[in-house]
């Protein structure tokens, strides 16, 4: 599914503020092409995109997404928290991030983070805003941690390219990932042991693990069979000289 060993999560959370046009302009001009990020429902049914379940630590306010409207969110800097050069840099709306990874020709795993009973809204109203922002013409890969808002997005659009998120993999996981359809599964590095990638691997699923950002540690996923790795720093990997060469 990915050609790429790298995704860049959170666009490259090392190369800059996570999940912002400016962090993504640094991994463009790295040459990455693959990107993660989370999208993440306001309480007006804005979609952003943003991992935590409140402001506090990427922005310079506080308090719950589930709160706040878009136009609270507009006010925000959700850059100086990571440094002053990027101060004022916006939180991104969806459709907009969206059109922007179209515009430097991204491909992209969308991850829908459910963080309370949202599960419906939040996958309906990103499918629709994919449909309305989003060409088809780079690959575009599903994921979330919600089995619910899986099943959701399957059950609204049978083409959609979809991998489950687990953290440790749980004994279930082949089922949870048929009744979705996954194409791939994408789980914590920490938490698989070597017979559960050997066991995702003899199921013939692509295995994709966060957040390796120790060069060395990816290279010897890789040997075991990993396919790609989910990594804050892509210019790491970008320097790697291996037998199978840069690996972005
Ligand atoms: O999608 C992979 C990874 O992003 C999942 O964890 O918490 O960083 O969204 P998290
Ligand atoms: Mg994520």
């Amino acid at each position: 599914m990915i050609e790429s060993k790298t995704i860049a999560h959170r666009f490259g959370a090392a190369l800059g503020p996570e999940n912002t046009a400016a962090t993504l302009k640094r991994a463009v001009e790295l040459g990455v092409c693959w990107v993660e990020f989370d999208a993440s429902l306001l309480k007006d049914g804005t979609v952003i995109v943003f991992h935590d379940e409140e402001f506090d630590r990427c922005t310079d306010k506080t308090g719950l997404l589930k709160d706040a409207t878009w136009q609270d969110v507009s006010q925000m800097d959700g850059g100086s928290w990571f440094s002053p050069d990027f101060k004022g840099e916006p939180i991104l709306e969806l459709g907009a991030a969206l059109r922007l990874l179209d515009e430097v020709g991204m491909n992209i795993n969308l991850e829908i983070k459910v963080n309370g009973a949202e599960h419906v809204e939040l996958t309906e109203r990103v499918h629709q805003i994919v449909a309305e922002n989003w060409s088809g013409k780079n690959k575009l890969l599903y994921s979330s941690f919600s089995h619910e808002a899986l099943v959701h997005l399957r059950k609204m659009d049978n083409t959609a390219q979809i991998g489950h998120l687990f953290e440790d993999l749980p004994s279930d996981w082949q089922a949870q990932a048929e009744a979705v359809k996954a194409i791939t599964i994408h789980a914590d590095v920490d938490e698989l042991s070597r017979n559960d990638i050997m066991s995702v691997k003899a199921a013939g699923y692509p295995l994709y693990l966060y957040t390796v950002n120790d060069v060395a540690q990816g290279l010897g996923l890789l040997d075991q069979g990993v396919d790609a790795v989910f990594t804050d720093c892509p210019d790491a990997f970008k320097d790697t000289s291996s037998p199978a060469g840069a690996l972005l």
